[in-house]
């Protein structure tokens, strides 16, 4: 879909080219782009100001059906995301207007002092990510994904960039891949189900897979995982999808929560908003995509994924308020409030595979808790780690894609609010303060002398609003932030 072109404006005939803008510098060397964006200039409604936009039919000076200009804002404002939101804005408006391609003008690097993959990378991005709509259960589709998203350069040297569309397509479809398994209503991604499907779509792309069903579940002691599972007409599944290029040192493990519908179990969730928790598997959906897109792009590192999936329901046979259970470990968890059940998948899943596969790091992705999205909103995941290296890898990764965290502390002193009277520890302390804080404590308490980060995904893994490049549902949110981690590793 993506493609990088040589601007030959002679020859060139473009349906409509898309044309970023600043309100305080020109982004274009060319002489016929200089005069096509005066063009645009002279019309006093369009001044390149954030949000603005313009279009204007056959202009003179290029060969386009429409010359799409969108603002962008100061020059001292403009990073990677400015770049990644315009694509993003430009292919959407291109697929609303029914078009079925698009050509995008990239700013010169020499006047933007940049190098022309800060550039390159995020535009493509945008455009990848901005071409994905989910419309399958809909009977008649409203709009169609453009085919074609060309790059159109100026530059003379492009050969270093080549392959580079072809990369970031393949991130970015790993990203939507994620989107897709997180819009997908529970009842078709019933936990059976949803592990035939990142099985089946790890096959594909080579990945070695496992699958350890329930009774292999309870045989190796997975009671906390299990307990969640109870209520349930589904059976817990343990996924594990390994990227391994042959390599002898230790594996990164990455474990994503994959609870495919999340009432609360008997502590059952208000209804308002509960249809939301389809979405809580959106740390399994990045980590099953992030093993397929590190197996298609050739990592050279030996990457395991444990992905638990269940689904928490409430019934007769359901896990109670107070019930206590063994949990991989072998430590009891008197799970005193059942909606607090991802802590309790991720624990066992965490456990296993440390013993498993003896990690030099492991990372876990969950939609944990309702409490980090009130800290850090909907757009700002929680980053909990102790490893310094580790913390410092996740946090510049977030602000190089976007998919930016924030880390928090994990205090000694908290972990005396997870002590139980009657178990080893519970799975909520009595006080709703700091639940964040909380689960991460609660986490910590089941692997041991291991780098480990935990990232809390609630808030960014879906949204309400449609984003620059990313339309209401999931987000795919993580798949991008630890591609980019696992590369640093
Ligand atoms: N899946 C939820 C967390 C969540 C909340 C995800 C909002 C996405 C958006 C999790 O299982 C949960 O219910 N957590 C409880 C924990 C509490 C019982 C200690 C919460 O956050 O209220
Ligand atoms: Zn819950
Ligand atoms: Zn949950």
């Amino acid at each position: 879909m993506l493609q990088l072109k040589r601007m030959e404006t002679e020859r060139q005939k473009m349906e409509n080219l898309l044309i970023p803008v600043l309100e305080d510098r020109d982004l274009f060397e060319d002489p016929k782009m200089a005069s096509l964006v005066k063009e645009a200039r002279r019309m006093r409604e369009f001044k390149g100001e954030a949000g603005d936009e313009l279009i204007l039919h056959h202009p003179e000076t290029v060969d386009a059906d429409r010359a799409i200009f969108l603002g962008c804002g100061k020059y001292e404002k403009l990073d990677r995301e400015t770049l990644r939101a315009f694509a993003g804005k430009g292919v959407k408006k291109c697929i609303r207007l029914g078009l079925d391609s698009a050509s995008i003008a990239v700013p010169s690097p020499n006047l933007l002092n940049r190098e022309a993959v800060e550039i390159l990378e995020p535009l493509m991005e945008g455009a990848a990510l901005g071409n994905h709509l989910f419309d399958r259960y809909k009977q008649k589709k409203k709009h169609r994904l453009l085919k074609n998203v060309e790059l159109i350069t100026f530059e003379k040297e492009m050969r270093p960039y080549r392959r580079l569309n072809e990369k970031t397509e393949t991130i970015c479809q790993g990203t939507i891949m994620a989107r897709e398994w997180i819009n997908m209503p529970s009842n078709d991604k019933r936990p059976e189900v949803f592990a035939k499907i990142i099985i089946g779509a790890g096959r594909k792309y080579k990945l070695k897979t496992h699958l350890l069903n329930e009774p292999e579940l309870r045989r190796k002691g997975f009671g906390a995982m299990l307990a969640v599972s109870a209520g349930s007409q589904s059976k817990a599944q343990l996924v594990i999808l390994e990227h391994d290029p042959g390599t002898k040192k230790k594996p990164i493990v990455l474990v994503g929560k994959g609870v495919t519908f999340d009432s609360g179990g008997i502590s059952l969730k208000p209804s308002a908003g509960m249809e939301d928790m389809k979405t809580d598997m959106s740390g399994a959906a990045a980590v099953a995509a992030t093993l397929i897109t590190a197996a298609r792009l050739n990592f050279d590192k030996r990457i395991i994924g444990v992905i638990p999936i269940v689904e928490n329901m409430p019934s007769g046979s359901a896990t109670r308020p107070g019930d206590i259970v063994k949990s991989y470990t072998g430590k009891t968890v008197e799970i005193v409030n059942t909606d607090a059940e991802g802590r309790l998948i991720l624990i066992d899943a965490m456990a296993y595979a440390q013993r498993t596969f003896q990690p030099e790091v492991m990372i876990d992705m969950a939609t944990l808790t309702g409490a980090c999205v009130v800290a850090l909103g909907e757009k700002i995941a929680g980053l909990f780690t102790t490893d310094e290296d580790l913390a410092a890898a996740v946090l510049a990764s977030g602000e190089k894609t976007f998919e930016r965290c924030w880390r928090l502390p994990m205090p000694e002193d908290y972990r005396e609010l997870l002590k139980s009277d009657f178990a080893d520890i519970r799975n909520v302390a009595e006080t709703r303060w700091g639940g964040a804080i909380q689960g991460a404590l609660f986490l910590t308490e089941f692997i041991k002398d291991l780098r480990w980060a935990h990232i809390d995904i609630a808030g960014p893994s879906s949204g309400k609003k449609e984003g620059a490049y990313c339309n209401a549902g999931g987000t795919g949110f993580g798949v991008r932030l630890l591609l980019d981690v696992l590369e640093k590793l």
